[in-house]
C-alpha cells in the first residue's frame, strides 16, 4: 500500500469539490458539513462523471440517470434502469498537512 497525497488541509471546505487521477483511478474529493468523502469519480451506472453530479443530505445523484448514491458508504440508493454496484468509497488518510488515499501500488 502506498500513500498518495490529494489535498492540503488548508484548501478544504464546505462545497469543495475536486476530481483526481491516479493512473486510471478517477477520485472524487469532497466536503460538506465538515466531513470529508473520497468516492470513485465516476457512476457505477454508466461512469458518467460524477464532479457534475447533484449532492445533498449525504446523497449523490448521477447527472446522467438520476441513479442515487449514499457517499458515506456508497450504497446504491435509487435506480431507474436496472440496477447496479454501489459507489467505491476510499478512507480519507490525514498525514501531516495534507490528505490522501492508501492504494495498492
Ligand atoms: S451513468 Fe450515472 S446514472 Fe447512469
Amino acid at each position: 500500500m502506498r500513500f498518495y497525497p490529494l489535498e492540503k488541509l488548508i484548501n478544504l471546505h464546505d462545497a469543495y469539490s475536486r476530481q483526481f487521477k491516479i493512473d486510471n483511478l478517477q477520485l472524487l474529493l469532497l466536503q460538506r458539513d465538515g466531513e470529508l468523502y473520497l468516492i470513485e469519480g465516476r457512476c457505477p451506472h454508466r461512469g458518467h462523471p460524477l464532479d457534475v453530479a447533484t449532492l445533498q443530505d449525504g446523497i449523490i445523484q448521477c447527472a446522467l440517470h438520476h441513479y442515487q448514491f449514499a457517499i458515506a458508504d456508497g450504497h446504491l440508493l435509487h435506480a431507474t434502469e436496472e440496477r447496479c454496484r454501489g459507489l467505491r468509497t476510499f478512507r480519507v488518510i490525514y498525514e501531516g498537512n495534507e490528505v490522501g488515499v492508501m492504494l495498492e501500488e
